[in-house]
């Protein structure tokens, strides 16, 4: 890729690797989609691409609204790879692990993973490691790949239940990790008022999806789903 120049490799998972780099002289990563050995190469080659433009279009697309998402810079489709911004941070399993972080960080997760499903996106894969926090404490959401259109309640809801699971199970010295998450999540809706009109119509409000939050919660509690 043009103006790319690698450095070292920060990340290689069973989806993608991730190298440190700069591009035009200014810091950022290239996320490469790897080929999965076990499934077809026309079946592996049609599902890296749609998962890659998903993850290209839906982060353009919230970038262009403001939300917390790093700016894509240049994206090579035959190549199953872009560059990105590269944010200067820690994922939040490292800052809640360090023990040391602002008292409002978890607020500040909530307000960005409501900045999405106000503008009816679904992460879709809300773990700790995807959720970077900056060095000035903010939080920006990463790997779009198996985002969504959602403006069911049932698919925000979950959306949040993964990561109550997640806080649940890798942080439960934290109490009330998810309360403060669900504070900002409201906070926002609080702050800016009304979801604006997406391309599918009306977003539902914080409250309502904090509501069937709920609700899944108790459904998984008794029926384990
Ligand atoms: N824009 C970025 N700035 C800084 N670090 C990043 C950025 N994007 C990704 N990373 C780092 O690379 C890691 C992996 O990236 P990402 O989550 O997008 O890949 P992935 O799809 O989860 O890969 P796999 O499924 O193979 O683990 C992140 O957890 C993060 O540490
Ligand atoms: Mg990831």
């Amino acid at each position: 890729m043009q103006a790319w120049v690698g450095g070292e490799r920060l990340h290689l998972g069973a989806e993608a690797e991730v190298i440190s780099g700069s591009w035009y002289g200014r810091p950022a990563i290239l996320k490469k989609r790897r080929q999965r050995g076990w499934r077809h190469p026309d079946l592996d080659k049609s599902l890296t691409s749609k998962r890659m433009t998903n993850e290209i279009k839906l982060t353009i697309w919230l970038a262009e609204k403001g939300a917390p998402v790093p700016a894509i810079w240049d994206v090579d489709l035959d190549e199953a790879s872009i560059i990105m911004e590269k944010i200067d941070g820690r994922p939040l399993i490292e800052v809640l692990r360090s023990g040391s972080y602002d008292n409002n960080l978890l607020n500040k997760v909530g307000r960005a993973i409501r900045f999405f499903h106000r503008n009816a996106v679904n992460h879709g894969d809300l773990s700790t490691n995807n959720i970077l926090i900056t060095n000035e404490g903010e939080a920006i959401l990463i790997d779009l790949g198996l985002a969504t259109r959602e403006y069911e309640l049932e698919g925000l809801g979950i959306d949040l239940h993964v990561l109550h699971e997640i806080l649940r199970a890798s942080h439960p010295d934290i109490e009330n990790a998810m309360d403060e998450v669900l504070e900002g999540y409201l906070g926002l809706d609080n702050e800016l008022g009304e979801a604006p009109e997406a391309p599918g119509g009306q977003p539902p409000s914080a409250k309502d999806v904090l509501k069937r939050l709920e609700q899944i919660m108790k459904r998984v509690r008794y029926h384990g789903r």
